[in-house]
């Protein structure tokens, strides 16, 4: 080991989440394990690293996640272990494993990494709230899980939040359509960008997506998946656009949408943030995915599901100035300067009635307790001096407005703030 300083630090493209911001973190948490509830999903934690070859077989070994920003290792015991990169895989291989009832619909909130070149709103570690449901192929799932995120954002206050929608067919259709693409794409070779003029032949459909000006040109011009949709395909995705209006969802097609990972079938969206940088502006996305259980190794079953990245949606907040959260305040702050065990008591009573009571430590004067109790943004103090100790009492100020304060023997004034409605 060298000798050379060391400042401990996050790594790189990581951040800690610290209060007071971590309240609002939690408030992002509980609005949407709320909805995810109402909507009939259950929570799921899954490890945070699977059998590398989950994610190679379950996402493609094309996909950039895969081949380019996985954070894979051998263990101790030899076995070839990746940190999950995204959520999906993972629910589906516990669902393999444990065939709970179907439909099985999942929701998580949890840490995905990728070694990506950070930046705003791109990050190694970073965190998703998903859902996923497995074992219907039924359109009114797609309706219903689109409208979830979609109703999530407008109710953290997003107005200004696109929906854009596609359809990736299925294995009946793709194929044939994926080959009419590549004759137009090796036609039109040079034209392509730097990246995609060498490498189109691995991955076609990701031309679609490319941002650069010479795969936009050839890719315009050239064939669009949604006229080569099978009967079925086409009648599922003109099922979930019009369904998805009726229930007050508007949607924009867009034919250039192809997501990052090999498992998508039918219908795949995303939201996007118009407040936010257009690079990093994706603040969810999903997609159906019929073949991934099979893909790995379970039963033919299909799934859809969605991601929403919380350091994103978080910055569109910023962007949009909606859904501040406060930091919570202590109800009361009790002060005791005859040597703590008064406060100890206290607050443990009120604290196991679920009231938020503070309390200051170290034996502190009366003035400097007061001074932290103020600071703390509690509502009231309870004072307990000599006087108040030797009589049993209890002096409560008002320390946010002003109020006479009032002396309470201890008995009145657990009653009065451990009961409802003593504001
Ligand atoms: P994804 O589009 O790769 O999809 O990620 C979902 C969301 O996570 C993105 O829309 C974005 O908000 C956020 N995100 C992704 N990468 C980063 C990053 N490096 N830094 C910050 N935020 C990021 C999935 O992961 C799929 N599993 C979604 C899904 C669920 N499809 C079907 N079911």
């Amino acid at each position: 080991m060298s000798e050379e300083q060391f400042t401990p630090q996050a790594p790189t493209g990581t951040h800690d989440v610290m209060p007071p911001e971590s309240f609002r973190w939690q408030a992002l948490v509980a609005k949407f394990a709320s909805m995810a509830t109402a909507y009939g999903f259950g929570l799921v934690h899954t490890p945070m690293f699977e059998d590398v070859r989950v994610f190679h077989r379950g996402l493609g070994d094309a996909a950039e996640v895969v081949s380019k920003e996985m954070y894979d290792f051998e263990d101790r015991g030899g076995r070839h272990l990746a940190l999950r990169p995204e959520g999906t895989a993972p629910v589906v291989r516990a669902f393999i494993q444990h065939r709970p009832a179907t439909p099985f619909k999942a929701w998580y909130a949890s840490p995905s990494f990728r070694y990506e070149r950070p930046q705003a709103g791109r990050y190694r570690q970073h965190h998703q709230l998903g859902v996923e449901v497995i074992g219907s192929d039924d359109a009114d799932l797609d309706i219903e899980v689109i409208e979830l995120a979609s109703r999530f954002f407008r109710d953290l206050g997003l107005q200004h939040v696109v929906l854009k929608i596609n359809s990736m067919g299925c294995s009946a259709c793709r194929p044939a359509y994926v080959e009419q693409l590549k004759v137009h794409l090796q036609a039109h070779e040079v034209d392509l960008c730097d990246e995609h003029g060498e490498r189109w032949a691995s991955n076609p459909l990701r031309v679609l997506d490319c941002k650069k000006p010479g795969c936009i040109g050839v890719t315009t011009i050239g064939p669009m998946l949604r006229d080569h949709l099978c009967a079925a395909c086409a009648e599922h995705h003109h099922h979930v656009v019009a369904g998805l209006a009726e229930v007050g969802v508007d949607s924009v097609q867009d034919d250039r949408l192809v997501r990052g990972f090999d498992y998508y079938t039918r219908t795949t969206f995303e939201f996007a943030a118009t407040s936010l940088e257009s690079a990093q502006n994706a603040i969810g996305g999903g997609g159906r995915y019929d073949g991934l259980v099979e893909l790995l190794g379970g039963p033919a079953t299909p799934g859809i599901g969605f991601g929403v990245g919380m350091e994103r949606v978080l910055l569109a907040c910023d962007a949009e100035t909606t859904f501040s959260v406060a930091a919570p305040t202590p109800r009361v702050f009790v002060v005791d300067v005859t040597g703590g065990t008064h406060a100890r008591t206290l607050v443990a009573t009120l604290r196991q009635a679920g009231v938020f009571a503070e309390r200051a430590y170290d034996s502190r004067s009366m003035k400097s307790q007061l001074k932290v109790a103020d600071r703390s943004g509690a509502a009231f103090a309870a004072i307990i001096g000599e006087q108040e100790a030797a009589s049993g009492s209890v002096t409560i100020r008002a320390l946010r407005h002003e109020a006479d304060q009032e002396t309470l023997s201890v008995e009145e004034f657990l009653t009065r703030f451990t009961s409802q409605g003593d504001q």
